[in-house]
């Protein structure tokens, strides 16, 4: 008793005191109430791009899986990364036993995942990776390196470059300069053709042979339109144009579509994502080929890693070295594209 009296190790006690209830309370306000693993429900929060329509389709197809499976699924989709930011914020806050995200920016979300990591919400990358953060978990994606270099090899054999075929008349286009695809896909494709840009097999008349003047911004294929124009009336009006390097369907549509405006007959032409459109153009004879990411192939697999975070259990992953993201190297299941031309399309 006499210590209380003390004024020395009264005051002490009120600053051990103050200091506690200041710990309590930041931990409330500026941490996490509640984890993920509190709640009873199975939910799992979706944040994709609506930019494409192969968004749409893995949107679909992931909703209709996992709610198979009973989880409930808060799908939400983003125009540009302002409006994704503030959506994957929104969903930490509901706390939902795992995020799965399709980064709009792959290097804008370090610091809005932070507090999904304090929340020990798992956080799952869909199809592009998320860079600068030890908050992802795994990352569900299709073989990226494959896509590049399967587009190269094709354009490589359609015209026999091999055997010395040429010159031929080609031209670039690249996907959005802050999608950490866009950047793998063109590398793996150039690393195929450059030799043949050194040997004068491949021409590229318009001279733009580099990432930043190939890319179409956001993947938007609105923003290849001014550039196929301009390309065509300045470098084709009394030349062929022969190949274009398209980086997805979507693109492929519109560069198609200008070709045609010009006058100018079918060139050999790429794409990506087994698109319906781009089906029905294979068909037509009006693009070459597209690479099919099946989004029932990559839901399943992400379906699957959802359910094993949830459970605590070890998913499937088949790919420990390829994505370093600059923190950490994130654990991956990629899955196996597939070429779609004539010979095969449905
Ligand atoms: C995806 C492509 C898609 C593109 C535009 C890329 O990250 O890998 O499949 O076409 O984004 O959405």
């Amino acid at each position: 008793m006499e210590r209380w009296k003390d004024g020395k190790m009264k005051s002490n006690f009120v600053k051990i005191f103050t200091a506690a209830l200041i710990l309590i309370f930041s931990s409330i306000v500026g941490g996490c109430i509640g984890d993920s693993a509190d709640s009873g429900e199975k939910s799992v929060a979706v944040c994709f791009p609506n930019t494409t329509p192969s968004w749409q389709r893995n949107g679909d197809s992931l909703k209709k899986l996992l709610e198979d499976e009973n989880f409930t699924v808060n799908i939400q989709f983003a125009g540009d990364v302002n409006q994704q930011k503030s959506q994957v914020a929104e969903a930490i806050e509901t706390k939902p036993k795992c995020l799965v995200v399709g980064a709009i920016d792959s290097a804008a979300f370090a610091e809005t995942l932070e507090k999904a990591k304090e929340c020990n919400i798992p956080v799952i990358a869909f199809d592009r990776i998320i860079m600068g953060t030890d908050a992802v978990s795994y990352y569900a994606s299709f073989d990226n390196d494959a896509i590049g270099e399967g587009m190269g090899l094709y354009i490589e054999a359609a015209l026999n470059l091999k055997s010395g075929a040429g010159p031929f008349n080609i031209e670039l286009f690249a996907g959005g300069p802050s999608d950490n695809n866009a950047h793998i896909f063109f590398s793996q494709t150039m690393k195929i053709l450059e030799p043949y840009f050194r040997s004068g097999q491949l021409v590229c008349q318009s001279g733009q042979k580099d990432f930043n003047s190939c890319a179409v911004a956001d993947w938007n294929s609105a923003n290849a339109r001014p550039r196929i124009q301009k390309i065509l009336a300045q470098n084709y009006a009394d030349k062929t144009l022969n190949v274009v390097l398209s980086p997805n369907d979507d693109i492929a549509g519109v560069i198609i579509d200008e070709i045609q405006k010009a006058g100018k007959p079918p060139v050999l032409i790429s794409g990506l994502d087994g698109d319906p459109a781009a089906y029905e153009r294979i068909k037509a004879g009006l693009q070459t080929f597209t690479i099919n990411k099946d989004p029932d192939v990559l839901t399943v697999k992400c379906v699957r890693m959802i359910k094993a975070v949830v459970e605590g259990t070890q998913p499937d992953i088949n790919d420990v070295s390829t994505y370093n993201n600059g923190v950490i190297t994130v654990p991956a299941y990629l899955c196996t594209p597939q070429i779609i031309d004539k010979t095969n399309v449905k």
